[in-house]
């Protein structure tokens, strides 16, 4: 299995170009802007979405300028996104730094993410990719209605299974999903083929949110964010819910005990964690993310074989086995 590194390789010149759109549009003369977008742009993330847009229009043979400004309109809008997403989740790391957050608090991060997506919209709109901008414009609302329903089933803990996969879909799915259609219609395909890399990127973001949450629940991680907020954020993810299912109503009670009134208390929840691996919740989730990624490469394989499908393949392999 190649290394993001050397699935990077082949479009080095490519992801430059990416990154030179991207650091133009979030120059602010605003003193305070300027010092926070040097501190995001000093950490870059994984940056895979962009990867995704490029070898998404590569697999239809034209890259091109729209195709840079799609993957810089995608990772504003995920940057964006992150930014808010630390506050909500009171997180205060973020890419193995301190979040935008934990450094100039609540009030400034939110108006930085803002900005970032402002800055997003506008490329977009200056340039006239008018199809690129709705089909991301799409994902960000759907974004913002995953958070919301997750929020809301963390106040209820009424979560079940398919409640999950309508949270992940929309919250993380939704972009994974726009990086395939925009990459391909930046390269000029039609609806139908835009549609069908949607789909491929959909079932390629389910997976990436499932190992996500499996990596919350490992004692550390190399994801340069914390181990274990999801509990104490009450957030239910797959593991948790097939050890709920699993358990009878009194076991049940407790563990949403602990989750509801002792989130915080180190000792309970590491109960609670060995609950979960003992009821066979990790595996299940590793299963589940396996049936996401094949259905990913099922459909990406009934397109012709050549470089940029390898490559695409790769990457969502590199998905589930990644390590941050
Ligand atoms: C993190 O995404 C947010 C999720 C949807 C889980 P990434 O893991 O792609 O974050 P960066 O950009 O590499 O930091
Ligand atoms: C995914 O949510 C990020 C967004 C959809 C904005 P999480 O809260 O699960 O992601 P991490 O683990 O903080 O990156
Ligand atoms: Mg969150
Ligand atoms: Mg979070």
């Amino acid at each position: 299995m190649p290394s993001l590194k050397e699935i990077k390789q082949p479009v080095a010149a490519e992801i430059k170009a990416f990154q030179k759109v991207f650091r133009e549009a979030v120059r602010s003369k605003v003193p305070l802007l300027d010092v926070i977008m040097r501190y995001i742009l000093k950490a870059k993330g994984k940056q895979m979405r962009p990867l995704f847009v490029i070898y998404s229009a590569a697999l239809f043979d034209n890259i091109n300028p729209s195709t840079y400004r799609a993957a810089t309109l995608v990772e504003l809008m995920h940057t964006a996104t992150l930014v808010h997403d630390d506050v909500v989740d009171d997180s205060d790391q973020r890419r193995g730094r301190f979040s935008v957050n934990y450094l100039w608090k609540n009030k400034i991060a939110v108006l930085a993410g803002d900005y970032l997506l402002s800055r997003g919209m506008l490329l977009a709109l200056e340039n006239k990719d008018f199809e690129v901008l709705e089909i991301v414009s799409r994902a960000v609302k759907d974004m913002s209605e995953g958070e919301l329903l997750q929020l809301e089933k963390a106040r209820k803990l009424n979560i079940d299974e398919e409640v999950y996969y309508e949270i992940i879909r929309k919250k993380t799915a939704s972009l994974l999903a726009s990086c395939f259609a925009t990459g391909a219609t930046s390269a000029g395909v039609g609806k139908t083929e835009a549609e069908k890399m949607r789909l491929i990127g959909e079932y390629a973001g389910m997976a990436f949110q499932i190992k996500d949450d499996l990596f919350d629940f490992q004692k550390t991680n190399e994801t340069g964010k914390p181990s274990g907020i999801d509990i104490k954020e009450k957030k239910m993810t797959l593991p948790l819910i097939y050890l709920l299912n699993q358990s009878t109503s009194s076991k049940r009670r407790k563990l949403i005990n602990i989750i509801k009134n002792h989130n915080t208390d180190t000792e309970k929840v590491a109960w609670l964690m060995e609950q979960v691996n003992q009821s066979g919740g990790m595996a299940y989730t590793k299963s589940k993310m396996l049936e996401f990624k094949n259905k990913a490469l099922d459909l990406l394989n009934e397109f012709p074989e050549k470089q940029a499908r390898t490559a695409l393949e790769q990457l969502i392999e590199y998905t589930i086995e990644r390590r941050k």
